[in-house]
């Protein structure tokens, strides 16, 4: 009887120690840079007016762009505007920048900052 009680004991904290730790936090790439990864992200051939214009229409122009409601005061409209922020290190800096993200509420996926860094890395084109 003492020997079943100490292999169930023994048993139960075994059980015990494997399932907790799924109820931490891992710093994964998942959970810290959302669900892609870099493996099927296409950064060949970066265009201001398309791929980059793309995802600031989806990600930054509610806020930098001086029409819209919810405006900044920081203005992202032409192609000089962002170049500017790009070259002084800004740009790159708060889009990965987890304690001070851009967008406020949280980093855009892996491949959306990855295609920007591409663009930045290349000059900054007006293309
Ligand atoms: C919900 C509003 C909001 C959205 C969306 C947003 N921003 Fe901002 N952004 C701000 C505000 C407010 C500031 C000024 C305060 C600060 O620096 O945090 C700012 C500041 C910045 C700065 C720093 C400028 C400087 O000179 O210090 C950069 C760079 C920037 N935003 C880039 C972006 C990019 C790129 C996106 C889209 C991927 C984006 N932001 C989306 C509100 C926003």
């Amino acid at each position: 009887m003492k020997k079943t009680l100490v292999i169930l004991g023994i048993l139960v904290s075994f059980f015990t120690f494997l399932c907790l730790p799924s109820g931490c936090y891992w710093d994964n790439e998942e959970d810290l840079y959302g669900p892609d990864t870099n493996t099927n992200c296409d950064t060949t051939n970066m265009r201001f007016s398309v791929e980059i214009r793309a995802i600031m229409a989806e990600h930054c122009d509610k806020c930098h762009i001086s029409t819209a409601a919810t405006y900044s005061g920081i203005p992202y409209e032409t192609h000089a505007q962002f170049k500017a922020v790009a070259l002084n290190g800004k740009l790159l800096d708060r889009i990965n920048n987890q304690a001070a993200p851009m967008p406020e509420t949280g980093l855009m996926s892996l491949c959306n900052r990855l295609k920007i860094e591409a663009w930045v890395n290349a000059g900054s084109p007006d293309n």
